[in-house]
């Protein structure tokens, strides 16, 4: 049975890919320093699949801890999404994610390649192509100048692994997400809302459960056909499937070169509007909500085109917006 290594493993992403790594019959080994989640997301997890993954609470700045781990474990891969990812907090807060995203890709790097860890996926993010000249957005996309610190560090990530697949024998798949969402069908695994939502969903979800008063739209003067600001809403089950076939492609050796990016997103563009109004049809709640001024550093849309995912991981979205957000309330639902 083939070990792999999720770091960040009981996060939203990291928990939902744990369980589908489970049902392929992956050993699964979680790394988590529980900064951003709780202990009891294991559970949960254990309590879906029947399997409980190990787990080892290490903080990836412990250079020590994470020479030992690989020491001690003989992993077959690494999905690695363990980084602080609040766009917000980085702006306030700089050296704390280039510290905690960057310093730590390099350690775990550094200790794969010491105990010939080959295979290795990174978490990025569409946040690397900014503004993009053309939608829907191809890999070949210009990338441009990070709005924020946590997105210089997806970018700055994906020149770390792709110079290391140059010089090593690391073989590395770069997955650029669109805007994840939704919670596992169970409800038992979703987005933890700890503090403030900054994301759209949990935002609506939260308002529509009378935990906020009122969602704030960011705008209405962009020029989409609505006024509201377009992104590409994907499940977070498909964004968890996605690295399944992107691990199974390098177990395979089935990947064209030791460093490969790949948009993960529907292919379909949805503005702020068409979310909300998605929402009350799929869950016959009401969202009360006011258009306020634009975010800075916000753009006015991002969609990608997912032919490459499509063809070389032979994966595809699967489950649509209103499945994802209906599944996002009934996660809220388990919460209160
Ligand atoms: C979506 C749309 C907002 C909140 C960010 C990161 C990206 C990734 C996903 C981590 C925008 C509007 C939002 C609200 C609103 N993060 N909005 N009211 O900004 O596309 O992407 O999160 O991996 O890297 O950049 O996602 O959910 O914050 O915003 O009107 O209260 O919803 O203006 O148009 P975003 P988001």
């Amino acid at each position: 049975m083939k070990k792999i290594l999720v770091t960040g493993g009981l996060g939203y992403i990291g928990s939902h890919t744990v369980v589908e790594l489970q049902n392929e019959g992956f050993e699964v080994i979680i790394i988590d320093d529980l900064s951003n989640t709780t202990i009891e997301v294991l559970d949960r997890i254990t309590s879906i699949t029947g399997i409980k993954p190990t787990f080892e609470q290490i903080d990836l700045k412990d250079k020590e801890a994470v020479k030992h781990f690989f020491k001690y474990y003989n992993i077959d891969g690494v999905i690695h999404f363990a980084a602080s990812k609040a766009v917000g907090e980085s702006v306030a807060e700089p050296l704390k994610y280039y510290e905690n995203n960057i310093a730590t890709l390099t350690y775990v790097l550094k200790e794969m390649l010491a105990n010939n860890v080959t295979n290795f996926i990174f978490s990025s993010s569409c946040t690397v192509y900014g503004q993009a000249d053309k939608l829907p957005i191809t890999e070949d996309a210009p990338t441009k100048p990070a709005e924020s610190p946590y997105g210089a560090t997806k970018k700055m990530g994906e020149i770390i692994i792709e110079d290391t697949s140059k010089a090593t024998d690391l073989n590395a798949i770069a997955l650029r997400y669109f805007n994840p969402i939704g919670a596992h069908e169970s409800a038992k695994i979703g987005e933890l809302p700890l503090g403030v939502p900054q994301n759209l969903i949990p935002y609506v979800v939260q308002t529509a459960a009378g935990i906020r008063e009122q969602l704030s739209i960011f705008g209405d003067d962009y020029p989409t056909e609505d006024g509201t600001a377009i992104r590409d809403y994907i499940h977070v089950v498909d964004l968890a499937k996605a690295h399944i076939a992107a691990l199974n492609r390098l177990l395979e050796n089935k990947n064209k070169s030791k460093c490969e990016f790949f948009n993960i997103g529907t292919g379909t563009g949805s503005s702020v509007l068409e979310v909300v109004n998605a929402f009350e049809k799929a869950t016959g709640k009401k969202v009360n909500y006011k258009i306020v001024d634009r975010r800075a550093g916000d753009i006015t849309a991002a969609y990608a085109d997912t032919t490459l995912a499509n063809k070389e991981l032979n994966w595809k979205a699967e489950l649509g917006l209103e499945e994802a957000l209906s599944s996002s309330w009934k996660w809220q639902e388990s919460l209160t």
